[in-house]
């Protein structure tokens, strides 16, 4: 499949105004992406849970303009207008137009909110870019009066799987890691020799046997240091050019995420454990390493590693970390130990919180439509 595949022939209808509602979550990664080439195409192939708590919704609005030499549109969050969002959603705009050729046609209200403090330190670009292209594949639909272009015939399954595909390879285009929060429970993004229908373009499902020890996994985020980012990820992927290690850490994560086919089919959480923090600490061994180095990690950040450990060792309970582009300890460990963890985070690990703040998740299903009418 190419870019080619997403571009659409002419569409059948012609409609004035309308709106789509969609929400669409988070996702965290198992097997991090960091490190691109041109037009957001990772580096290596990465997996990731799809959360369900932590989510954005949001309602796009579009009607018919005159002018149609550019991009019109304004944002607001939480009923605020955000014109500082703007210059990020005129380059998605850009990346896309030629996928969306109706975009310059109308003049877009785009209305957004996130279920997460904004202020959390969590990124809300893959929840957001998400939200916004499912929001644009309802725009496309309604045009093409939901008839599959040609190529879907012989590219994809139906027109859902065209559909879901093409919001995944649009997000993508907003925000890499975006392309991995369309559905869940477990996706994989970037072509991985040994998992069928991979692809760099665009999120898949995990296609293989998903272990029951893994089902309803939680995800308890601690909300280490809730300020911006000092280094943002467009950085910090763009100094995996020339970096020293950049070539062994793309083999490590394509072997990482060849181990984990046979993990998630054993269900030997164990293993599963060793890989997901040696790929949190590579992640930030890479940011460490890159020049100019920089750490986004906090001392907070190790204290938790280091309870985590300590209690994983003492309780034989198989709890686990992983770690984002920042300071926030993601706490990950099957359903059935819910009680014991709360627990322990609630008297050991709050502390270390800002604010005593964290958010309980649990991997979720993807974006979904809110509202038909339109
Ligand atoms: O999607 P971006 O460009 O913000 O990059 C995300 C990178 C990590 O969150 C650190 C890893 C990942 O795979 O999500």
């Amino acid at each position: 499949m190419t870019e080619q595949n997403f571009i659409p022939k002419a569409y059948s209808e012609s409609i004035e105004k309308g709106q789509f509602t969609w929400s669409s979550p988070s996702n965290i990664a198992l097997v991090k992406y960091w490190g691109k080439k041109d037009d957001q195409i990772p580096r290596n192939p990465s997996i990731s849970f799809t959360l369900d708590n932590c989510k954005t919704t949001t309602t796009l609005r579009f009607s018919k303009k005159e002018n149609q030499d550019n991009f019109s549109f304004d944002v607001f969050l939480d009923g605020d207008k955000k014109d500082d969002f703007k210059p990020k959603i005129e380059t998605f705009f850009n990346r896309i137009e030629v996928y969306l050729p109706f975009l310059k046609e109308y003049h877009f209200t785009i209305e957004t909110s996130n279920t997460f403090p904004h202020s959390s330190g969590i990124a809300s670009s893959a929840s957001g870019m998400s939200a916004l292209a499912m929001c644009l594949m309802s725009v496309e639909k309604l045009l093409s009066n939901g008839v599959a272009p040609s190529a879907v015939e012989e590219s994809f399954k139906s027109y859902d799987d065209y559909f879901n595909k093409k919001a995944s390879f649009l997000a993508r285009l907003g925000s890499g890691s975006a392309c991995r929060s369309i559905e869940g429970d477990l996706i994989v993004w970037g072509e991985h020799r040994e998992i069928k229908g991979s692809s760099d373009l665009f999120g898949t499902k995990y296609p293989y046997k998903f272990h029951e020890n893994f089902k309803n996994y939680q995800d308890t985020i601690l909300l280490v240091d809730k300020g911006e980012k000092r280094v943002s990820s467009t950085v910090g992927h763009n100094l995996m050019h020339n970096h020293p290690f950049a070539e062994q850490r793309f083999k490590q994560a394509n072997e990482n995420l060849y181990k984990l086919i046979e993990i998630f089919k054993s269900g030997d959480i164990n293993a599963f454990i060793e890989i997901i923090e040696s790929e949190a600490l590579t992640l930030h061994a890479m940011m460490m390493t890159s020049l100019p180095y920089f750490i986004l990690m906090k001392p907070n950040t190790l204290e938790i590693i280091n309870k985590i450990w300590l209690f994983r060792q003492h309780t034989g309970l198989p709890v686990s970390f992983t770690l984002d582009a920042g300071a926030n300890v993601h706490v990950l460990y099957p359903e059935k130990d819910v009680a014991s963890v709360l627990e322990f985070i609630k008297n050991e690990l709050v502390a270390y919180c800002e604010n005593g703040h964290y958010i309980c998740d649990i991997i979720g299903f993807g974006a979904k439509q809110l509202k038909i009418d339109n």
